[in-house]
């Protein structure tokens, strides 16, 4: 079977572009490995430096351990599986199929042989006379995978296959796709922009920006305990509420944090406070999902918060409250997420990369390694109270379908604090560790 690892791997492309900027990644064997990012930021060329497809500017690509870079891409044992892969229109399914099998020389008999079994795994074995011009999008996708699959690859390389299909279809391929090559053992990197995708198929989950890898983990560990501002909002609906709070010790009892009108406090024994009150007399970011918080009644003791409603969003299955609790708002956009800062290349190796970043930057290094300091420089989220407005926060919070209050209405929300989760200035998350 495969493996790939990517060392120090960076892409400029002749236009100047920086695509991936010194990536460091392992898929193991057999592993489906999940690449995610907004468009632009450097997926698909990833994918096309492991097809051989693309050649990196610097740093190495091994294939089963074996340096690659000068490897053509039919020595590479890979399949692609593209978004808009072309099927040949004068083709039937079954030779559509069987084309890389003929390519290779093998006799009509194995041709049948393989493709009636790779048909058979993926339900479209009474479609094999058919040209694609006649399939739906979905049997199309199907037909595709079946001519990757057929050769019987090392390695699937799948560039968003299905982004061109509806909802339905989707989610239902997606089960097929991590369950085929599961089942198959094939080692699997997946590309999409689709955090539903990544978080369902996903052994392990890839987070990029920018040509950057700011998180990767299993999709519990990247959506538990995400270690950039910008993996935690990337991830999950509805988005993380983010809040400023100042941090004030008060040794051995709690850390308090501020958030404005409303204080929380983060109890002694709770294993992060220590951490979190480093930053005693400064400000960090708070970050709570949805599930973190649990409408209740007014005087309900422990961590509360109380807010009045603004709006409510109807989703069906529930409603989310959006809640002005007098705290100010952190605002991860382009300008503001200096994830890149801190982005962790691997968990881990985080603590290094600062030190490293630390000494290039005193020691005045040139060229290459001072443009790729320059461009993690880190950038406080913290908005400059001379240049721009602070935002109120709006909490969102889920509610039962349809609840039976109305806009300016008082709720209190119950804040489970063991579920909160804590950001520096850069956007990087305080409370790191192993996972
Ligand atoms: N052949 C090329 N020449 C110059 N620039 C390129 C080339 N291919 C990609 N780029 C640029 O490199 C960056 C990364 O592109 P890439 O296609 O890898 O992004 P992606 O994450 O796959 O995005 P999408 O989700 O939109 O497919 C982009 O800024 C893109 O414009
Ligand atoms: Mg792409």
């Amino acid at each position: 079977m495969a493996t790939v690892a990517l060392k120090d791997v960076t892409k400029v492309f002749r236009t100047g572009t920086l695509a991936v900027d010194r990536l460091n990644l392992d898929v193991n064997d057999g592993e489906f490995m999940v690449l995610l990012g907004p468009s632009g930021c450097g997926k698909s060329t990833v994918l096309r430096m492991v097809a051989g497809l693309e050649d990196p500017t610097s740093g190495a690509v091994f294939l089963n351990g074996e340096f690659a870079n000068d490897l053509p891409p039919r020595d590479r044992s890979v399949a692609m599986v593209f978004q808009d892969f072309a099927l040949y229109p004068h083709l039937s399914v079954g030779d559509n199929i069987a084309f890389p099998l003929r390519l290779a020389g093998l006799t009509a008999e194995r041709r049948g042989e393989r493709v009636a079994d790779v048909a058979g795994a993926l339900g479209i074995d009474d479609l094999l006379d058919r040209r694609p011009g006649r399939l739906s999008g979905g049997q199309r996708q199907r037909v595709a995978m079946g001519r990757a699959i057929v050769r019987r690859p090392e390695l699937f390389l799948m560039d968003e296959p299905l982004s061109n299909l509806d909802t339905g279809l989707r989610a239902e391929l997606r089960a097929e796709i991590s369950g085929l090559t599961r089942e198959l053992g094939v080692t699997t990197l997946y590309v999409t922009h689709d955090q539903t995708e990544a978080l369902t198929m996903a052994d392990r989950v890839a987070i990029m920006r920018k040509g950057i890898l700011q998180d990767v983990g299993t999709p519990t560990q990247v959506y538990g305990r995400p270690a950039t501002l910008y993996v935690a909002t990337f991830l999950g609906t509805p988005r993380m509420n983010l809040l400023e709070a100042a941090v004030h010790v008060h040794l051995d009892q709690h850390v308090a944090l501020n958030l404005g009108e409303q204080t929380l406090h983060l109890p002694w024994d709770d294993m992060r406070a220590r951490a979190v009150g480093h930053y005693h007399g400064e400000r960090i970011v708070v970050g709570m999902r949805a599930e973190a918080l649990t409408p209740t009644a007014p005087n309900t003791p422990g961590p509360v918060l109380h807010g009045q409603l603004r709006h409510l969003e109807h989703h069906g299955h529930e409603s989310l409250a959006f809640l002005d609790i007098g705290a100010t708002a952190v605002v991860v956009d382009e300008a503001a997420v200096a994830a890149d800062g801190g982005a962790v290349r691997q968990r881990g190796l985080r603590q290094f990369g600062r030190v490293v970043r630390r000494i290039a930057g005193r020691s005045g290094a040139v060229g290459e390694e001072q443009r790729a300091v320059a461009s993690r420089t880190p950038v406080s989220v913290f908005p400059d109270p001379g240049r721009h407005h602070r935002r109120s926060a709006e909490l969102a919070v889920r509610l039962a379908p349809y609840p039976a209050v109305s806009p300016g209405q008082k709720l209190a929300i119950q804040v489970r604090t063991d579920a909160l989760h804590f950001f520096d200035e850069h956007g990087d998350r305080i409370d790191v560790g192993w996972r």
